[in-house]
């Protein structure tokens, strides 16, 4: 068997159980590494999983022989971690949203191609048993010509979730509603329905005491002439309803949804009755959580795409696209006005 591929992970908190777990697990990664800045936390996470802990991720990278770390700390701080770990040779895996802005994304893109390393997003939806049979449908072309989309997110996180760190809901570390929870299927929208040509969209805060937006609402017209819309809800009561994905077109209609875009709900194409019964009859029930059974499988890619050196399932060129159409709604908010592609950062 080849070597095991080297592992840390940065940032030790609520979703990096998920990252730890998946490397633990998978038979060709090692987990040699963790670093958070609060000590305890470091220490509890390394004794849990069998690595080493750090408080510094600059010291990590000088002194650890790692060949990809991972990145799940507060959302700004995605990318110049990552860019100190691409330029100290590592693969890089980042958390959502890649970056804060355009112009970092860019820049960790840039930072990873220069120095010759990987970069993949962790958008683990795309790897959803139902996602994959939606996207082999449309890559065969059985939805015929798209006519629209809608991803919708009516989830619930109360006063309690945004207290419990400080960047939560804030503009410059982790935005509202759309950047954080609706990322995922915001990606998952776009990547059904392809280029965006305009955007228009209006956010508010409705209920939670956080600076950014806890509803947001948008309508997409893509390139190809396909509408698409989102609905984003941080504020569902009394708990997470839904994360849907709905896809149609003249031949096709297919609707995703559970409580992560997990289970088929209407899968309708011409003669698919026999189909669709075996697709309803061996349908994944709801994660425990809405994080979903994607992580392993997106950190199992980038082991792959070392190993065949190939690009990742899901590189940074594929993050950027939903952080510009949610950067664009937040445009919208302020000027009231549609934003046409490419996106100008001010
Ligand atoms: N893929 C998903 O489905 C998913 C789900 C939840 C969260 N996320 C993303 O993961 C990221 C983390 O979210 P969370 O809910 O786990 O946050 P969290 O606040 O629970 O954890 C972040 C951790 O990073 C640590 N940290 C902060 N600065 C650091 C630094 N300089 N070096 C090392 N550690 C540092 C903090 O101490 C904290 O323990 C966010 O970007 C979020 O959007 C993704």
């Amino acid at each position: 068997m080849d070597k095991k591929v080297r592992f840390a992970v940065v940032g030790c908190g609520r979703i990096a159980p998920k990252h730890a777990e998946s490397i633990v697990a998978l038979p060709e990664a090692e987990l040699v590494a963790v670093c958070d800045i609060i000590p305890e936390k470091a220490q509890a996470f390394a004794d849990k999983y069998g690595a080493k802990p750090y408080t510094s991720y600059e010291e990590m990278l000088a002194k650890e022989d790692i060949e990809v770390v991972t990145i799940a700390t507060s959302s700004d701080l995605h990318a110049p971690i990552g860019i100190a770990a691409a330029k100290s040779g590592k693969h890089v895996m980042v958390e959502k949203p890649m970056a804060m802005t355009l112009k970092s994304a860019d820049e960790l893109i840039k930072t990873c191609k220069d120095n010759g390393v990987k970069l993949e997003v962790i958008h683990q939806n795309r790897f959803n048993k139902s996602v994959k049979l939606m996207r082999k449908a449309l890559e065969e072309g059985r939805f015929g010509k798209m006519t629209h989309g809608q991803a919708t997110v009516r989830w619930n996180r109360d006063d309690n979730y945004y207290a419990q760190a400080s960047w939560r809901g804030t503009k410059l570390q982790d935005g509202g509603v759309l950047m954080n929870q609706s990322i995922h299927n915001i990606d998952l929208l776009q990547w059904t329905f392809g280029p965006v040509e305009s955007v228009f969209g209006y956010t508010t805060t409705a209920m939670r005491k956080i600076e950014m937006e806890d509803v947001g609402g948008a309508v997409i017209k893509f390139k190809s002439g396909a509408i698409g819309l989102i609905e984003a809800a941080s504020t569902i009561y009394p708990k997470n309803i839904e994360e849907t994905l709905n896809v149609f077109g003249s031949t096709g209609s297919v609707i995703i949804g559970g409580i992560a875009v997990n289970r088929i709900e209407a899968w309708e194409f011409p003669k698919s009755e026999e189909e669709k019964k075996q697709i309803f009859a061996s349908q994944e029930s709801d994660p425990p959580t809405v994080y979903g059974f994607g992580h392993r499988e997106v950190i199992s890619d980038m082991i792959q795409a070392i190993r065949e050196d190939r690009t990742p399932a899901i590189p940074g060129e594929e993050g950027r696209k939903a952080l510009e159409i949610i950067l664009a709604i937040y445009k919208c908010q302020e000027t009231k006005e549609p934003v046409v592609f490419p996106l100008v950062e001010e």
